[in-house]
């Protein structure tokens, strides 16, 4: 499984504001108005939070097709816990890939990327949240469910 021709896969870039990324986000869920420098901040602080082995904390990752447009976007979090003797766990978040670009294995490659970013840290699991709907999807990139999500809103 390749992407196709002229796409490529990289971490997040400050400059990929003006690439469509947050347009891409939508495909996930309301984004809201962001200003270019509320993004560039946010990409900058999680370019800037690295775990005790050095590796970063927060791993945003894009799809570019060759026009280096954003097509699809995600990310996995690491976190540092003291259970599993300080072990890591991973948290995929914010799954997107345009409308248009889905149904061209974009999704699991990135889920796979994203995956071995995890295991290349450490993480002993890696777990994400999802709709019923895209269950299947997740069972395509190795992913088992694993039990029920809890939630409190405002
Ligand atoms: N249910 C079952 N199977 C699916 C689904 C689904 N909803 N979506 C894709 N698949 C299958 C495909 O048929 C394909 O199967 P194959 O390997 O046998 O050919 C395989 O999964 C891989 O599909 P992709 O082409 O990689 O899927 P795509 O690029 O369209 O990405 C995604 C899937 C991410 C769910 C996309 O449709 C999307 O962005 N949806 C809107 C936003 C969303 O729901 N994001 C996930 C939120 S959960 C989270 O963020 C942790």
């Amino acid at each position: 499984m390749s992407l196709p021709e002229n796409y490529s896969i990289r971490r997040m870039v400050s400059s990929d504001y003006d690439r469509g990324v947050l347009t891409t986000l939508e495909a996930l869920t309301v984004v809201g108005t962001i200003s270019k420098y509320q993004f560039q901040a946010l990409v900058n602080k999680w370019e800037s939070l690295e775990l005790n082995n050095g590796k970063f904390m927060y791993n945003p990752t894009v799809i570019v097709d060759g026009d280096d447009t954003v097509v699809a976007t995600g990310m996995i979090l690491i976190e540092e816990k003291l259970i599993h003797q300080c072990g890591l766990v991973g948290h995929i978040e914010d799954i997107a890939v345009r409308k248009d670009q889905q149904g061209k294995q974009l999704g699991k490659i990135l889920i796979n990327h994203l995956t071995q970013i995890g295991k290349d840290a450490g993480c002993y699991k890696i777990i994400l949240d999802c709709d019923p709907k895209n269950v299947g999807f997740y069972e395509k990139c190795g992913y088992k469910n694993n039990g029920l999500e809890m939630e409190i809103r405002q």
